[in-house]
C-alpha cells in the first residue's frame, strides 16, 4: 500500500476525477487508514511503499505491478501524469530482491491483471494494451483470459471485476462486451452479479481474502449477495479515493510469494 501523503485531483484520466471539485488530503488519508488498519486487523502483513511528492495517483498501488510466485511484473503507464510511479515501484521490488521488470506494453498491474486460481484475468479496452496479454502470459508462464471493458466509468479490470477466491468472481456484466460477457458466463456460472448501483459506488472494487471481503459501505444489495456465497463482507468508506477513481482493491497491491 502507499499512503496518500500527496492525495489530490490535480488532473482527469478517468470519468471519476474532476479537477474542480474540492478534495480533502486528509480525509484521503484518514479513509485509507481504515483499510490500511482493516487487513492488519484481519491478520494480513501490509508492506508500505514511499509516497512520491508530484504523484498524487500513487495511492492506488494495485497498478504499481502484477505479482505472482515470487515475479512481479512492473507497470508501464499510459497516461504521462503517472509515468513516474513505475521507477518508484520498480526500485521497491528490486531493493527487496524480487525478481522483477518493468512490463514493455502498457500495462496498469493489478488494475488490468487479476490472478484467479491459476488463469490471469486481463482487462483491455481504456488502460493496458492487448499486447500486454501475451506479455503476462510469457512472464508468469499461466493462461490468460482477455476481457473487453466497454464503459469508461469502469476502465481497469479492478473496477468491474473481483477475484473473491481461487473459484468465485463477482463482476458488473454491463461493464463488458457482450463476447467477453459471454466468457465469463461460461467460465463463472456461479458468480456473483453486481446490480448497476452498486457498480457505480465501486462495489467491485474489493479486496478479498478467501473469506473477508471488504467492500464500500454504500454498497446495498452486495452485502448479502456475498454472505449468500458464504462470504463475510465487511463495508468501509473511501468515498474520498473515489474522487480520483479507486477504492479498496486500487489501493492494495497482492504480493503473492514464491511457492
Ligand atoms: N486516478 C487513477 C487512474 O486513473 C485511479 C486508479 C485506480 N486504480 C485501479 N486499480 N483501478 O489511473
Amino acid at each position: 500500500m502507499c499512503e496518500p501523503t500527496f492525495f489530490d485531483v490535480s488532473y482527469s484520466i478517468n470519468p471519476w476525477m474532476d479537477p474542480s471539485r474540492p478534495t480533502s488530503t486528509e480525509r484521503g488519508l484518514a479513509q485509507w487508514k481504515t483499510l490500511h488498519d482493516l487487513l492488519v486487523e484481519l491478520g494480513h502483513t501490509v508492506e508500505l511503499v514511499e509516497p512520491v511528492a508530484g504523484l498524487p495517483d500513487m495511492v492506488y498501488s494495485a497498478n504499481g505491478a502484477t505479482v505472482v510466485d515470487g515475479r512481479a511484473l512492473v507497470a508501464r503507464f499510459r497516461y504521462e501524469q503517472r509515468a513516474d510511479e513505475s521507477p518508484a515501484y520498480l526500485d521497491w521490488f528490486r531493493v527487496r530482491g524480487w525478481d522483477a521488470r518493468q512490463a514493455e506494453y502498457v500495462n496498469e498491474g493489478e488494475g488490468d491483471f487479476l490472478y484467479a486460481g491459476d488463469v490471469v484475468l486481463a482487462g483491455t479496452g481504456f488502460r493496458s494494451e492487448p499486447k500486454a496479454r501475451d506479455e503476462i502470459r510469457e512472464f508468469f508462464g499461466k493462461p490468460v483470459l482477455g476481457l473487453t471493458l466497454a464503459d469508461e466509468r469502469y476502465y481497469h479490470l479492478d473496477t468491474a471485476l473481483a477475484v473473491l477466491d481461487d473459484n468465485e468472481i463477482m463482476y458488473n456484466p454491463e461493464a463488458f462486451s457482450p463476447r467477453s460477457r459471454a466468457l465469463l458466463a461460461e467460465r463463472f456460472p456461479d458468480a456473483i452479479l453486481a446490480d448497476a448501483s452498486d457498480a457505480a459506488v465501486f462495489g467491485l472494487n474489493a479486496v478479498s481474502d478467501g473469506l473477508h471481503v471488504i467492500i464500500p459501505q454504500q454498497a446495498n444489495r452486495l452485502p448479502d449477495q456475498l454472505r449468500e456465497h458464504g462470504f463475510v463482507p465487511i463495508g468501509i468508506d473511501l468515498t474520498e479515493l473515489l474522487k480520483g477513481g479507486g477504492g479498496a482493491k486500487c489501493c492494495t497491491l497482492e504480493l503473492r510469494a514464491r511457492h
